[in-house]
């Protein structure tokens, strides 16, 4: 089943099911740790490519087969209605993530493939790595954009 799919049934399901979702909600807790884990691995070959550390084709690879296998992870479970920032606290969450949830999908769904294909190059040399890191740095911010609030 698409993430598509399946985030759309849990927001109908959960509106029915949960009214009133408790603060420290651990499906926020959880999220936040899917993208601690994206920035510890987003950031390694971030440095890379902005010359801080030197290029290590094994360990770009590593960071890129692990923020693959990250973002594989199943969404439907992780953004129950009445988890954004207007609703609870501790939160970036944007409401408008819950108004347009076919476009975080696809938002979602570009990160996927950009990972992808940084999975497929990140071992094949600094410039290689360095144009695939550039597309999923930007599938990251397309989304940032729109729906994460600005940190406090
Ligand atoms: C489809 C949308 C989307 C994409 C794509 C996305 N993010 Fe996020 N990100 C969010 C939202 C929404 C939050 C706020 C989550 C919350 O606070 O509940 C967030 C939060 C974060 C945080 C803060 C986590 C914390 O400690 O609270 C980091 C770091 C982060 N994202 C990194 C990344 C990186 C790196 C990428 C790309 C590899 C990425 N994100 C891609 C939507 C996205």
């Amino acid at each position: 089943m698409s993430f598509k799919h399946l985030i759309g049934t849990l927001a109908l399901g959960a509106a029915i099911a949960f009214p009133a979702m408790a603060e420290n909600d651990p499906a926020v807790e959880t999220r936040q740790g899917q993208f601690k884990l994206f920035i510890h691995n987003f950031g390694v070959m971030g440095a890379m490519a902005q010359g801080r550390i030197d290029y290590d084709a094994e360990m770009a690879q590593t960071a890129a087969d692990n923020l693959f296998h990250v973002t594989r992870h199943d969404q439907s479970r992780l953004w129950p209605e009445g988890t954004d920032s207007m609703s609870i606290d501790g939160t970036r969450a944007r409401p408008a993530i819950w108004d347009n949830l076919d476009d975080f999908a696809a938002k979602f769904g570009a990160l996927q493939d950009a990972t992808e294909a940084l999975q497929g190059a990140a071992g094949d040399g600094l410039e290689a790595m360095q144009a695939a890191f550039g597309r999923t740095a930007g599938a990251c911010q397309a989304c940032h954009e729109v729906y994460r609030e600005e940190a406090s």
